[in-house]
């Protein structure tokens, strides 16, 4: 079967943050197959191409996308028993994460619980090295396969060749953005292995919980708490980096701000919570410009309302990146990528 090339479709359609220009072509791939026979129309007719998940942490031009944009769709759940308390579970990449949680929950399989009720794909867990509440896929991450969108050659990557970071990986870099993620697997455990330091899980920590279901409904309770519906405005989740910034500047500071968040990295530097900053420093919680805004429950969050544009987005996060420096003088990065 041939996949199926949808011409000048609007991206607002296929992002969260509900903004994006025409695509010349839109291909849904459904298999690897179906991937590979995209890739090749793009090289037939010399147009470049991006690959997208659900599209819930990227920021597409208002001038569109002038190449074929890949919908990775490619599905896919495989347990492999690897002895008696691992299992490796391969998934595809186009499969939903918050789905694919579930399952693991109810086939009993430990490790990706925290991070439920988070939007997107399989695949994008390795790009961004998706994490929350104490939990990032690097932990768990096994072998990512992946296929090279001009060459198409096949590869397996290791978990070191993936070279993760904070919200960073290889495949964020040039060279990786070369890779189609395909599928990914994790090493999961058949035993029960709570991770429960995270603050927002204190409760279930007092009560050593190793209730898989009860962790799961927890995290998906806090997050509805502090995120907005991603059915009803335009958002992308936290919009920037918590920045890593020299100790001296932490000290400095916290002179100022005795509260601030902040943990010491193995390298000495400290990791900020941003959200804190944008709230009790900078008063910004709530703020809101025309279409844009910062969420009222949780500063990090950017949200839009229905017709914003990313001249809009990206006007507001320059001003927003200034706020910032001028008051402490940090330089905060995004972490939404820009396409
Ligand atoms: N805070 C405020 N006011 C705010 C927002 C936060 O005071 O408006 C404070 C919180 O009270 C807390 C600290 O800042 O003391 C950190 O906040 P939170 O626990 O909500 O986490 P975060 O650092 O803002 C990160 C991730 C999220 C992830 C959560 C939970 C990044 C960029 N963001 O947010 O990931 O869900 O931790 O682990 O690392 C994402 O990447 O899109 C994302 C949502």
């Amino acid at each position: 079967m041939q996949v199926e090339l949808l011409k000048d479709r609007l991206l607002s359609q296929y992002t969260t943050l509900k903004i994006g220009g025409v695509a010349d072509y839109v291909a849904v791939v459904k298999t690897e197959e179906e991937l590979v026979q995209a890739l090749q129309f793009a090289k037939q007719t010399v147009a470049p191409v991006l690959i997208l998940g659900e599209g819930s942490n990227v920021l597409c031009r208002d001038e569109g996308y002038q190449g074929v944009v890949i919908l990775n769709r490619i599905s896919g759940y495989t347990a492999k028993i690897k002895n008696n308390s691992e299992t490796f579970l391969t998934i595809g990449a186009g499969e939903n994460l918050d789905k694919s949680i579930a399952r693991t929950v109810e086939d009993g399989l430990w490790g990706l619980e925290n991070l439920s009720s988070i939007p997107g794909t399989i695949g994008a867990t390795p790009v961004q090295n998706v994490g929350a509440y104490g939990v990032e896929v690097a932990d768990l991450i096994e072998t990512v396969n992946a296929v090279h969108i001009d060459s198409l050659e096949k590869k397996i990557f290791s978990k070191a060749e993936c070279g993760f970071g904070y919200r960073d990986s290889f495949f964020k870099t040039p060279a990786g953005k070369k890779w189609c993620v395909t599928s990914v697997t994790y090493a999961l455990s058949t035993v029960p292995k709570p991770v429960l330091h995270y603050k927002d899980l204190a409760t279930l920590q007092t009560e050593n919980e190793t209730d898989q279901n009860k962790i799961r409904e927890h995290v998906a309770k806090v997050r509805s708490e502090k995120f907005p519906d991603w059915n009803i405005v335009g958002t992308a989740g936290s919009f920037f980096k918590n920045p890593i910034i020299k100790k001296e500047l932490f000290i400095e500071l916290q002179k100022t701000y005795e509260d601030i968040p902040g943990h010491e990295n193995e390298f000495g530097d400290v990791k900020v919570s941003l959200g804190w900053i944008l709230d009790k420093v900078c008063n910004l919680k709530g703020f809101t410009k025309g279409r844009v805004g910062l969420y009222q429950n949780q500063a990090l969050v950017l949200v839009t309302e229905i017709g914003a544009t990313a001249k809009e987005v990206d006007l507001f996060v320059d001003e927003i990146k200034k706020l910032v420096a001028e008051k402490t003088n940090i330089k905060i990065e995004r972490e939404v990528l820009t396409v």
